[in-house]
């Protein structure tokens, strides 16, 4: 029986197209998290847990998903998170998503392992887009890469602090993603890509995704993608602490969301450190350490301990409309998606980032509507059963 929607609507929908169209290397990277994969998975489920309280007769005829998130306003309360390599599942992916984001009102966020640079996604869009910042040891190279965000208008810093060291992603790794394969294990993985001929001739001929425009300049003599690959493993710095988030504060003009927090201890020293203009509550989508609590069940500890004094953002897992409304019941002020927009990406590109988005949108006013809020303001704990 062939799976395939015909007309894909949901995000699952546009993994299963994702499924087909991407090497198999490729879609594993995407699609998988580290270890056994217990994180990701609760992370959803901890969503599709959560029961809604209808409510009836309460003259919903003016929805509206809108709201004031650090300054910017947006469609509705969900930006695009950083997916490194993005411009690998789709021709110069991350500019076409970078588009849509625009397109729908809502901010891009760019990530250091992006294959388009700065540059390229500022060129191509008129609306400011966030830039996601890895640190490596080399500081002045982090410092170049602030100034080129700045230069191109970036309004937010979203500064990812649950990377000191890489998880393993077995699932990558069993079809050559970041390995030293031998000669028979290669052209295996060579025939798979080879396969795949509309991703070949789409992604790979015209789009060039050969080098990460980001690193360009640092990785001098790169061969290929598995250069940028080494030096990134061997420039990872898991010796940054709270110290280098004042560092940052220093080099950077805009405002600072420190991504990756899952503990109310360090939701607290992050404000006593900084005072970022946000946070994001996150497990890097179940990619890092794995039992890790799913970050829906993070956040109400988030939440208490920052208060009010901080934007609170959430990712992990958010697949729907309806999953955003529990996000932001559940004390969110807003979210970030990162699989659902890069499934819809390697899929139809901008077109199917776009469709997803209405998608989510839409659902995002029926629940809203069938729960009795008419503004997002309104949603909070009493909408949850
Ligand atoms: C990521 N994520 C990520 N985060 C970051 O700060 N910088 C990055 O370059 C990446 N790269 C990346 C690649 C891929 C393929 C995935 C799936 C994720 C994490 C991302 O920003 C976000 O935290 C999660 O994706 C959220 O979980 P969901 O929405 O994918 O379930």
């Amino acid at each position: 029986m062939n799976r395939q929607p015909i007309v894909p609507i949901s995000v699952s929908d546009y993994r299963a197209l994702a499924q087909t169209r991407l090497p198999r290397q490729l879609f594993d990277y995407l699609d998988g998290g580290s270890y056994q994969e217990l994180t990701l998975a609760a992370n959803s489920a901890a969503f599709d847990a959560v029961k809604l309280r209808q409510r009836v007769l309460r003259d919903v005829g003016a929805v509206d998903t809108g709201r004031e998130v650090l300054g910017q306003r947006w469609t509705m309360p969900m930006a695009l998170a950083p997916v490194g390599y993005a411009g690998m599942l789709a021709r110069r992916g991350e500019v076409q998503a970078a588009l849509a984001a625009e397109a729908f009102g809502v901010p891009f966020t760019l990530s250091t392992v992006a294959l388009c640079s700065i540059e390229e996604v500022r060129a191509a869009v008129k609306a400011p887009f966030w830039f996601q910042l890895y640190v490596y040891r080399d500081r002045g190279f982090a410092r170049a890469l602030l100034e080129r965000a700045h230069a191109a208008g970036c309004p937010v810093l979203v500064y990812t602090v649950d990377l000191a060291v890489l998880g393993a992603r077995y699932r990558e790794q069993r079809y050559g993603m970041g390995a030293s394969l031998s000669l028979a294990q290669r052209a295996r993985v060579a025939a798979d890509f080879a396969w795949r001929w509309r991703w070949l001739y789409d992604v790979a001929w015209r789009g060039r995704p050969f080098a990460f425009g980001n690193l360009a300049g640092a990785v001098r003599h790169a061969r290929g993608m598995s250069d940028f690959r080494k030096w990134i493993a061997a420039n990872l710095d898991p010796s940054v602490t709270w110290r280098d988030l004042e560092w940052l504060r220093a080099n950077w003009k805009g405002k600072i969301v420190v991504k990756g927090l899952l503990d109310p201890e360090d939701a607290r020293t992050a404000m006593s450190a900084i005072a970022p203009e946000g946070i994001i509550v996150s497990n890097h989508g179940g990619r890092q350490l794995d039992s890790t609590p799913a970050t829906l069940h993070a956040l109400p500890a988030i939440r208490e301990a920052v208060g009010g004094r901080t934007t609170v953002l959430i990712d992990g897992g958010i697949r729907s409309g309806l999953h955003v409304f529990k996000a932001l019941a559940s004390g969110a002020d807003a979210c970030l998606i990162g699989r659902a927009w890069a499934y819809a990406l390697a899929a139809r590109g901008r077109a199917g980032v776009s469709a997803v988005l209405a998608t989510m949108k839409r659902d995002l006013e029926v629940a809203m509507a069938l729960t009795g809020c008419v503004s997002v303001g309104e949603i909070n704990g009493d909408v949850l059963v």
